[in-house]
């Protein structure tokens, strides 16, 4: 029987992820740093406790199971890897050919092609002073990353492709089918993120739910994409379904609503009419965010398979994520 791996499975995306391949009746092996999480391990046939840098727990992994799909994630984010860039590039480089790896082994194997299905983000974008943050950009402009996180994405991007589309070396190599999202920030009442530099859009929700106050660490008037974790899983999931021959490209943008920070904290107020939220900027995650577009241009992603979010900024807030912390923390 073949199954799917999941890695980084205890990570925000791993959670929601995992749920929704397990009530489609996928049979999912899960990979991550940390024991699995209780509430998941439920919906796991299998689940490994390891480093995607450690290639024999791979080896290991790929000698006992059969991928048709493994959905990569496990990441040093944005801010955590300007702390520590060469962990970033470890983990979020080498870690990612050694899935990579993994794929090839697994479409050899089998006979037929892998998919890897990777989650990239608006990081590999770095506009500078001067440039129009506000154009949506496709996913050809500005691929000049300011963070090791956003060059570490934008090569696993490119790594992707090459095992997909251009290495032919090997007589008979069945290739890798590599799919690649660039996600916006992403937010979810399930779960916090942690070392992002989209982090303050969860944070301030989930703060204002406990009762806490808030520190955000970007201007007000700061505007970036943004994503509810339940679109999140839809997209990667509808990508990864999608027949092959409907893709025209590996790497596609996908994004809900754009909205300044400071047009979160007032959508929060009007549920959490207490909640202490202020502004109280970092310059390092603020220039990380100056360097990421206002908007993206998602349009190749819609025609392609049918990508459309579901929801709104308004009906986001208002219908999901308000209700659910608030059930949550109360
Ligand atoms: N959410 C990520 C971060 O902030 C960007 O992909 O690092």
């Amino acid at each position: 029987m073949t199954q799917i791996l999941v890695t980084g499975a205890n990570g925000e995306i791993g959670h929601a992820l995992i749920r929704k391949l397990a009530s489609e009746g996928a049979s999912i092996v899960a990979l991550d740093l940390h024991d699995i999480d209780a509430t998941l391990s439920g919906f796991c046939a299998e689940s490994y406790r390891g480093d995607v840098r450690d290639a024999e727990v791979l080896g290991e992994i790929g000698r006992h199971h059969r991928f048709s799909a493994i959905y990569h994630m496990a990441s040093l984010l944005s801010t955590s890897g300007e702390r520590d860039p060469e962990l970033a590039h470890e983990v979020n480089v080498n870690g990612s050919f050694n899935i990579m790896k993994l794929a090839r082994a697994q479409s050899g194997l089998r006979g037929e092609r892998t998919k890897l299905i990777f989650t990239s983000s608006i990081a590999v974008y770095g506009l500078r002073a001067g440039d129009l943050r506000t154009r949506p950009l496709t996913e050809r402009e500005f691929l000049t990353p300011c963070t090791m996180y956003g060059i570490n994405k934008l090569y696993v991007e490119q790594m992707g492709r090459y095992f997909s589309e251009y290495y032919k070396i090997r007589e008979g190599e069945v290739p890798i089918d590599f799919r690649c999202l660039r996600f916006p920030g992403l937010i979810s009442s399930e779960t916090l993120p942690s070392g992002g530099t989209t982090d303050y859009g969860p944070e301030m929700l989930h703060a204002a739910a406990q009762g806490k106050p808030y520190r955000c660490f970007v201007r007000e008037s700061t505007r970036l994409p943004f994503m509810v974790m339940d679109d999140a899983v839809r997209a990667l999931t509808r990508l990864a379904g999608a027949p092959r021959s409907a893709l025209r490209h590996q790497v596609y943008n996908v994004t809900s609503f754009s909205v300044t920070a400071g047009e979160i904290k007032a959508l929060i107020e009007t549920s959490f009419p207490q909640a202490d939220i202020q502004f109280e900027v970092s310059a390092n995650r603020q220039a990380i965010v100056d360097s990421w577009p206002e908007n993206v241009d998602d349009s190749p992603a819609r025609a392609e398979w049918g990508w459309a979010p579901e929801y709104s900024f308004e009906r986001a807030f208002r219908d999901l994520l308000i209700p659910k912390v608030m059930a949550r923390y109360s």
